[in-house]
């Protein structure tokens, strides 16, 4: 199996604080790797660093063979990673319609015209369930959930080799949850490899096929969901009664 994604002895400090201290890990090309730990474990921070947003203080991050460590966000995008954020952010004035259009600019490398552009956004739209009729309207009036499949939709019209996914799941109720579960297990089988951030474990024990767990900005386990349940120091730490 090929490493699409190969981070290594990532350090990141803000301030006095420590975020992330000297982690390595790998993704695997067309698997789903999960990234769990407590609040303020590092997660965030660390899909943060690896589009681009924040250059670490220490350490590499090599995509697809080539190296990306200092890179700016908008070459790593166009390198074929994208990602949603765990806080909501869109352009507020835009529409939905159009808040997917500038992801389908944005990500283009080829450079694609403004009606290509648009009809990616339509196609991305449908495929993540949007309902039509809100195409139109401007992102500050939709609510969270349609928000979060904006967001989604935004990065998969970047035409990702590589997704991140920050808490996708959060605030949405069974049913919505289920629905991006599905539509993540449809990215996937679509040749998209995905590494999430998510707190619901059900969620990211069904999906991932390894999981890291990340604790006070280290990486104290990896292993497939099964090894990562039963992992003493994972359940002390985070899992608790958690998936008990
Ligand atoms: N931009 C920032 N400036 C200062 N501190 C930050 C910043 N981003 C994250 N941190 C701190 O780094 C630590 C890790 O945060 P974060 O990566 O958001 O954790 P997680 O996503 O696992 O909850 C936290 O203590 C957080 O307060
Ligand atoms: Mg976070």
């Amino acid at each position: 199996m090929v490493t699409l994604l190969r981070v290594e002895n990532l350090t990141k400090s803000f301030g006095g604080l420590i975020a992330l201290r000297n982690v390595s890990f790998h993704v695997k090309k067309g698997e789903i790797t999960g990234l769990v730990g407590p609040n303020g474990a590092g997660k965030s921070t660390l899909l943060n660093m690896v589009s681009g947003v924040y250059g670490p203080d220490y350490g590499s991050i090599e995509f697809n063979g080539r190296d990306i460590t200092n890179a700016s966000p908008y070459k790593i995008c166009r390198m074929g990673v994208a990602k949603t954020f765990q806080l909501v952010q869109s352009f507020p004035e835009m529409t939905a319609h159009q808040n997917v259009t500038v992801g389908a600019l944005f990500g283009s490398y080829k450079g694609i015209n403004l009606d290509e552009a648009r009809e990616k956004a339509s196609l991305t739209l449908d495929f993540v369930g949007f309902s039509r009729d809100k195409f139109h309207n401007p992102v500050k009036n939709l609510n969270v959930v349609e928000l979060r499949f904006i967001q989604l939709a935004r990065a998969l019209a970047t035409e990702p080799n590589l997704l991140l996914l920050d808490e996708v799941t959060t605030g949405l109720n069974p049913s919505e949850s289920k629905k991006a579960v599905d539509l993540i297990e449809k990215i996937r089988d679509m040749g998209v490899t995905i590494l999430m951030v998510e707190h619901v474990m059900r969620v990211i024990m069904s999906l991932s096929k390894r999981i890291i767990v990340l604790h006070h900005g280290e990486k104290i386990a990896e292993g497939s969901p099964k090894e990562i349940s039963s992992n003493q120091m994972v359940i002390d730490a985070y899992l608790g009664e958690r998936f008990l």
